[in-house]
């Protein structure tokens, strides 16, 4: 019989209820593999009345924390409750227990992984959380082990499904408004869908990447993200007939010892390693001086996929108990110069409606030309002739993200300027 090794679990919802549906099904076969079996002693949730997997026995449920977190025979604490608090406080207070903890945690491990890295390192134990950018993808054990003989100086990412899946609908004609609802029929983004849209949860992820990548502790609030509820179905039109195909992509890159770390549309063209992620995948592409470019591609959420992810840090963790291993904890000693957004340099594609009459290209050419920012292409795309105004849409050169913030300023204020409709960034 392989021993077992004790593990709470706090939260029984999508992650949860997939994590112990595994292990009933398939907990055989890895104890085999582990030389131990993992044993579920106790299961946090706020009510312990609602309908549950199968898998999930209801003596195990508990509604207090203390029963999990100061119970001397559990090894391992799994946290899958989302949101910042609690669960801040559950992993801080296990660590400081000398209780290895896996999470999927992307909001508290970007905002304070730092700390709870240094707290895991005191003690001696793990604090893995592989589950928490990219769902089923192994990227976080990628970077953190696997690149290890590597300078990376890049980092690309699809890392919102939710979002993936509007902008894929988006390319296929819908608008963001009925795209959105799609996504929220289909369950793929939630009743309030700010956290995807607003690309919050897609800077969580970049911020962890960004600190993994570089050593350097980048916090969320230091990466500028822009969201997708502004984009147009017109847009994907009208790139698509470029060569582009727009998507939310989080970059982050080492550029002169400075780091840039910023999640916006961007238009990708159609031969980017990312072009191809449709719907709910995530995708990330990697630039490491040794191994050049690495792309890992897969299901950024669900229960199974995140499953997968999760009980990957939990038997790692196992097979380091039984082979009697102290984890050493690394975590990023820097905090590098962040270059402001507005120092960032990219093309752009812009769509300006405008009164359709002689002389208008020359004013425009010339607010940008006054930012210091050339044109690349221009052309008329449709015209409404009654109301005498016309479309454009222009590609620049690269520029300075603040002089197109500022031509943009004094295209706005042009007489001849009835809208500015799109300003998104190209990808280089
Ligand atoms: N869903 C995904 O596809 C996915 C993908 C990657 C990462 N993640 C991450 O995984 C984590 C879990 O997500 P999820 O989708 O499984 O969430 P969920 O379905 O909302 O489940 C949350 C669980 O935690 C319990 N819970 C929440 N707050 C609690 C509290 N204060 N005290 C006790 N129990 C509490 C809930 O109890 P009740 O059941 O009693 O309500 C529920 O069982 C999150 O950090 C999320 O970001 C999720």
């Amino acid at each position: 019989m392989a021993r077992p090794v004790k593990v709470g679990v706090l939260g029984a919802g999508i992650v949860g209820s997939g994590v112990i549906s595994v292990l009933a099904r398939k907990g055989d076969r890895i104890a085999q593999t582990l030389g131990a079996r993992i044993e579920v002693s106790r299961i946090l949730v706020r009510d312990v009345t609602r309908q549950r997997d199968a898998s999930i026995h209801r003596g195990l449920l508990t509604t207090d924390a203390e029963a999990i977190l100061d119970d001397p025979e559990i090894a391992v604490v799994v946290e899958l409750l989302g949101g910042e608090e609690p669960a801040r406080t559950y992993i801080e207070r296990a660590l400081s227990a000398g209780k290895h903890v896996v999470t999927a945690n992307k909001e508290v491990i970007a905002k304070h992984g730092y700390e709870l890295l240094q707290i895991a390192d005191r003690h001696r134990v793990n604090l893995f959380f592989e589950a928490s950018v990219g769902g089923g993808i192994p990227i976080i054990r990628v970077v953190r082990r696997d690149l290890v003989a590597n300078d990376i100086s890049q980092i690309q990412a699809i890392i919102n499904g939710t979002t993936n899946f509007i902008l894929t609908a988006m390319a296929d004609g819908r608008e963001y408004a009925d795209a959105l609802a799609e996504a929220q029929r289909l369950g793929y983004a939630e009743a309030d869908p700010r956290n995807d849209v607003e690309a919050t949860d897609a800077a969580y992820k970049l911020s962890i990447l960004t600190t993994l990548a570089f050593r350097a502790d980048v916090r969320p609030e230091r990466i500028h993200r822009i969201g997708i509820t502004d984009l147009a179905e017109k847009d994907f039109r009208y790139a698509s007939e470029m060569g582009y195909v727009v998507r939310l992509v989080a970059t982050a890159r080492l550029v002169d010892g400075v780091i840039e770390a910023n999640v916006h549309p961007t238009l990708l063209p159609r031969d980017h390693h990312l072009a191809s992620v449709n719907g709910v995948f995530n995708a990330v592409l990697i630039d490491g001086d040794e191994v050049d470019k690495l792309v890992l591609y897969g299901r950024g959420a669900g229960a199974q996929p995140t499953s997968s992810a999760v009980l990957a840090d939990l038997c790692a963790i196992v097979a380091d108990i039984v082979a009697g291993v102290a984890q050493r904890v690394d975590f990023p000693a820097t905090s590098p110069p962040v270059r402001a957004f507005g120092e960032t340099t990219a093309r752009f594609y812009l769509r300006l409606s405008v009164a359709d009459e002689p002389g208008v290209l020359a004013q425009i050419a010339r607010a940008l030309g006054d930012s210091g920012i050339s044109i690349a292409s221009c052309i008329q795309k449709e015209s409404d002739e009654e109301a005498r105004v016309a479309e454009i849409v222009i590609m620049t050169h690269t520029a300075r993200q603040s002089a197109m913030t500022e031509a943009l300023q004094k295209i706005l204020h042009l007489s001849c300027t009835r809208q500015v409709s799109a300003s998104i960034r190209v990808d280089r």
